[in-house]
């Protein structure tokens, strides 16, 4: 019997039919739901996983606001030359914290899952402020406006509490000195600065990101934040058989 012979009998069955297409139809949702009863052995622990700061979130609120998403993804795939050009491909623990994640898809520029620390502070804001300065071909938008704006820094407790709500572990103590740590952070010799490493780890960086102390800009929390891409745990750099979910 023809492949339509047999279809045209199937038609005349409707609820053989029905059945015959749920049974298909729920192979793709095996597929789909049966690696998830395993999540645990799969996706990897990273205890030393780090929190963003006020000032790191707030960069972070930036780079959505200016739609920079719309032109840099944030996940580096498996793929050999992904890995070879931009380094460890992205772990799923690394997005943790990442409300609304910016993994993205479409790339005018290149991934910055890991351009943490890859440049200078001083190259950052040279090339935010018009990056034909450091890289002439660039076709990348000038953000000018980011260096002579001062953070908005009243609003911070209500981001991370926002965030806290969809599950970071921001405490209290965070919450109520966002602000605080914020200005510290951006200012390393104010006595605001020694709590901001108390409170989100060592690891923290405390700089003047924008080259000015004093002030804090827009630029200060934009550049904070693309300097910790990629270096919030460093789970992705070690070799695969030392991973939690792997053992
Ligand atoms: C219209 C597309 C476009 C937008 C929007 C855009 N970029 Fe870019 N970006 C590029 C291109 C193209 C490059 C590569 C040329 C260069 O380095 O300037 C680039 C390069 C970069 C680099 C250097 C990457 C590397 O590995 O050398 C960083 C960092 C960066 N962009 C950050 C940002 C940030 C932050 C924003 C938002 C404030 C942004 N970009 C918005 C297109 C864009």
């Amino acid at each position: 019997m023809s492949l339509f012979g047999l279809h045209y009998r199937l038609e005349r069955r409707a609820i053989g039919f029905v059945l015959a297409i749920i049974a298909v139809a729920s192979i793709g949702g095996l597929v789909e739901i049966a690696p998830l009863f395993t999540i645990h052995q799969t996706v990897e622990d990273a205890p030393d996983m780090r929190l963003y700061t006020p000032l790191e979130l707030a960069g972070r609120n930036i780079y959505i606001r200016e739609g920079c998403y719309a032109c840099h993804s944030q996940m580096i795939r498996t793929l050999r030359d992904e890995v070879d050009r931009y380094g460890p491909y992205s772990l799923a623990v690394e997005s943790k914290y990442d409300h609304p994640m910016l993994w993205g898809s479409k790339r005018t520029g290149p991934d910055l899952a890991r351009i943490g620390e890859k440049y200078s502070d001083e190259w950052h804001v040279k090339h935010l402020n018009n990056p034909r300065d450091v890289v002439p071909v660039s076709i990348m938008p000038a953000y000018g406006w980011l260096l002579k704006t001062e953070l908005r820094t009243d609003d911070l407790s209500l981001h991370l509490r926002a965030q806290r709500t969809v599950g970071v572990p921001y405490t209290d103590d965070m919450i109520e000195n966002a602000a605080r740590d914020a200005y510290g952070q951006a200012n390393p010799d104010s006595p605001q600065a020694e709590s901001v490493s108390r409170r989100y780890g060592k690891e923290t960086t405390l700089r003047a990101f924008d080259g000015r102390p004093t002030v804090l800009t827009e630029m200060d929390a934009l550049v904070a934040y693309l300097q910790v891409l990629g270096r919030l745990t460093m789970a992705a750099q070690k070799p695969l058989a030392d991973l939690g979910g792997r053992r």
